[in-house]
């Protein structure tokens, strides 16, 4: 299918650099000045890891893959126009990274015409890999996994998160959590979406939602939570995107509440 690209090859590659930007990440966490910067509004935080990282992963990809389109978070597009896309995102998590929580990751997807091929994520503090090749299947540190087999709601632990924007628009998840509380074993925000959808993967969590995320939030985990039995919707025809992610079952069971 890819001529010249061995998708195997390119994992083993990928997770190496997952590795090392996990060193970077270990290294700032709780221990030198962050640097921190905000973005699109006050809540946005932006640090040196995102940003030591970033310039990390897109420099070993450039040596690696010179042909290659790449979308990173900080850095956009890259002028490479290509079948093959990497979309990045260095720290996912960074407010929680910041304020010294634990729960971030850095995730590393690859697209090939549009489509997800690979997912990697590494969450370096927990030192846990999810990684997915599609078609090869899907592990969490070297083991198989599969998501829930919950087949009700009411039995389901849930994870979502809220937009940067939250502040100033109304439209902020307040109304979906009203609406299906009371419906749902309880729900859990954790602040690293990418994470997030893997623990979906692993069956951890039974479902996730969450509006306005980026390619990066979901371009490797998507991958994953395929690869381990599960939907991922989108239940906005937006451009960025608000999902519903879990088994079908409760997929379709939380339609009902998440508008
Ligand atoms: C954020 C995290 C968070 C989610 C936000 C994302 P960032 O990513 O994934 O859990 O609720 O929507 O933007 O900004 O830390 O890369
Ligand atoms: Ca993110
Ligand atoms: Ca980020």
């Amino acid at each position: 299918m890819y001529k010249e690209f061995d998708i195997n090859e390119c994992l083993a590659q990928t997770i190496t650099w997952a590795k090392e930007v996990g060193k970077i990440h270990l290294e700032y966490f709780r221990k030198k000045e962050l640097s921190i910067e905000t973005k699109s509004s006050s809540y946005d935080l932006l640090t040196i890891a995102d940003k030591l990282s970033e310039e990390y992963i897109v420099e070993q990809i450039r040596h690696a893959y010179p042909d290659h389109q790449v979308l990173a978070e900080e850095s956009g597009l890259n002028e490479m126009v290509s079948d093959f896309c990497w979309v990045i995102d260095p720290v996912d998590g960074t407010t929680n990274f910041a304020q010294g929580i634990p729960i971030f990751s850095v995730s590393i997807g690859l697209r090939y015409r549009g489509k997800g091929i690979m997912g990697v994520v590494y969450a370096p503090f927990m030192d846990e890999l999810f990684y997915a090749i599609k078609g090869q299947g899907v592990f969490h540190n070297g083991k198989p996994i599969h998501v829930s087999n919950k087949t009700e709601l009411h039995q389901s632990l849930l994870c979502t998160g809220f937009p940067y924007d939250h502040g100033t628009n109304p439209d902020n998840n307040t109304d979906n959590i009203a609406r299906i509380l009371p419906h749902c074993r309880d729900i859990r925000r954790l602040g690293s979406a990418a994470y997030d959808l893997c623990c979906i993967a692993a069956g951890y969590f039974d479902g996730f939602w969450e509006m306005n995320l980026k390619d990066w939030d979901v371009a490797a985990a998507t991958v994953i939570i395929e690869e381990a039995g599960g939907q991922v919707i989108r239940f906005r025809k937006e451009p960025n995107y608000c999902i519903i992610a879990a088994n079908a079952l409760i997929v379709g069971q939380m339609q009902e509440y998440i508008k």
